[in-house]
């Protein structure tokens, strides 16, 4: 019998049973069913995919195709864990209509179970619009990296007053708009537990200390297969990109002494047939 799938509503139950929600990204298939058979809760197809599978340097030049492109194969992995489908750059910011579209697009291409988007008061009207077209929205605050230009790189916010009380009032608006969640980036700790403490549905935090609801990590970074840059607030819990590039060179050494493939890799073929092609 498979476990029974975590949903929207297992979000905020556990939060009312003091239960951590565990959440990493994903994807690609095989990735996701390891993570969901290891008996993660939710599952992020983030806009982070843009720099840690495709090489850019910020999220800003991911498109809508991408992520439910990923997204396909992650829902394919996926048996328990919520799939929650990043909203990119550009996709929720010309219009409602659009952003419902594209939200759309995450459920009923992607498969995705919930959609996730950047940002409170200014993008409000369109997390209202996507959850009245029946899509659970997951709210985005802190550092909202499709904002980098704005705020001029990546830096802890909600650092002063007036920083840490916009945090506070945007997540009230998402909470009342009817948002599932909210990921709170790169926040001081005990502005993150504030803000915890003062919502029903639970925080994700990721840089955000230990008092949120649960925590979100990039799974690049978790298993060490993305080097470019190394954030602070990063637990590496296996060496995984070591282990492949030992894994390669041995392949390499391999191949090139005529030790692999072996006999075991390879097919035979009837030694009477074969002398027929000579
Ligand atoms: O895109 C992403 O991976 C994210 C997480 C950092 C929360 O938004």
């Amino acid at each position: 019998m498979s476990a029974k799938k975590f949903t929207v509503s297992s979000f905020l139950t556990a939060k009312n049973n003091s239960e951590k929600i565990t959440m990493l990204t994903a994807y690609d298939y095989s990735t996701a069913k390891l993570l969901d058979q290891a008996g993660v809760d939710s599952l992020l197809v983030g806009d982070s995919l843009g720099m840690v599978m495709l090489g850019y340097e910020s999220t800003l030049q991911v498109t809508v195709d991408d992520i439910v492109h990923h997204c396909r194969a992650v829902s394919r992995g996926t048996q328990r864990a919520l799939v929650v489908a990043d909203m990119p750059f550009l996709s929720y910011h010309i219009s409602v209509e659009e952003s419902v579209r594209n939200a759309g697009r995450m459920i009923q291409e992607g498969g995705a179970g919930a959609v996730k988007l950047e940002g409170g008061e200014e993008v409000i009207d369109k997390v209202k619009a996507i959850i009245r077209a029946q899509i659970p929205v997951m709210g985005h605050l802190g550092l909202t990296p499709q904002s980098v230009n704005m705020l001029g790189g990546y830096k802890v916010q909600g650092k002063n007053e007036a920083q840490a009380r916009k945090l506070l009032a945007d997540a009230k608006l998402l909470e009342e708009a009817g948002t599932f969640a909210i990921v709170l980036e790169c926040v001081p700790e005990k502005l993150a537990k504030l803000v915890s403490e003062q919502l029903s549905i639970p925080t994700i935090g990721i840089g955000a200390g230990k008092y949120c609801d649960g925590q979100v990590l990039v799974i690049q970074d978790v298993f060490g297969i993305y080097a470019d840059i190394k954030p602070k607030f990063v637990k590496q819990y296996a060496q995984v990109g070591e282990m492949m590039q030992q894994g390669c060179r041995q392949y390499i050494e391999e191949v090139k002494a005529m030790a692999f493939p072996a006999g075991e890799h390879s097919f035979p073929m009837d030694e009477e047939v074969l002398s027929k092609l000579y």
